[in-house]
């Protein structure tokens, strides 16, 4: 079977203003299926960098990067947004939910966008928000509930079409420290019962826990695991 993630030799360039700045600097980096992974550093590491890479959001400057065994380089814009659609589900520091709608419709929408019927969608989604405790929050909207609740309707949210892989970039960031080790544990149990694979960043040591696969990335490059 393949790696979900195999990474040989991976750089990242950015351009501003005529001057080149070295992002990632040649990362090795494989991730089995089912993994859960935290990816840590300072801020400016290059721990977005890299997690865009690995959802396909933006493509190396140099390197051998094998998603599921496909090389990614070889895929067209449509075939990449395909792979982002079908196999991953995106967590963000800012909870990215849609304001006017309810907790259910933020999480029935990407079922929705993919065809499946209203009375199927409302069922999946309301299974996905039971499973993160919100199940007398569903006709509430975004912002009348709290950071940590938001962040549970965007990881049922992430959840819902049963991705391999969910990527949440500093998904804690934004909450005070109970409640984000709160979030990580939810993000653990759902790893755990559903084989998911989880790739979390965060800068904060206090989310870090002996159990799980840490990548200490500093100044670009992979530090220790
Ligand atoms: N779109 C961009 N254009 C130019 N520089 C960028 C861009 N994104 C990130 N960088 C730079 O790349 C480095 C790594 O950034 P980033 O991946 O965002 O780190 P982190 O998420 O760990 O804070 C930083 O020096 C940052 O300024
Ligand atoms: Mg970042």
């Amino acid at each position: 079977m393949h790696p979900l993630i195999h990474m040989i030799g991976i750089t990242k360039q950015y351009t501003i203003g005529g001057s080149l700045i070295h992002a990632l600097k040649g990362i090795d980096l494989t991730i089995q299926k089912g993994e859960f992974v935290s990816v840590w550093g300072p801020s400016g590491s290059g721990k977005t960098t890299l997690l865009n890479l690995i959802g396909a959001i933006d493509t190396p400057s140099s390197g051998q990067f094998l998603f599921n065994g496909t090389e990614i380089v070889s895929l067209s814009d449509n075939q990449k947004a395909e792979l982002r659609n079908q196999s991953i589900g995106f967590i963000f520091q800012q909870f990215n939910l849609v304001p006017v709608l309810s907790a259910l419709e933020n999480v029935m929408l990407p079922l929705q966008i993919r065809g499946i019927s209203h009375a199927e969608a409302k069922k999946t989604a309301a299974k996905r928000l039971d499973q993160v405790e919100l199940s007398s929050f569903v006709t509430h909207r975004p912002d009348k509930l709290s950071g940590g609740q938001q962040q549970r309707v965007a990881i049922a949210r992430a959840l819902v079409t049963n991705p391999y892989l969910v990527i949440a970039d500093e998904p804690t960031a934004n909450l005070d420290s109970k409640t984000a080790m709160k979030i990580v544990s939810l993000m653990r149990d759902m790893n755990r019962k559903e084989k998911t694979t989880f790739i979390f960043s965060t800068h904060d040591q206090r989310l870090l826990d002996s159990v799980y696969r840490l990548i200490h990335l500093e100044d670009g490059l992979i530090r220790e695991e």
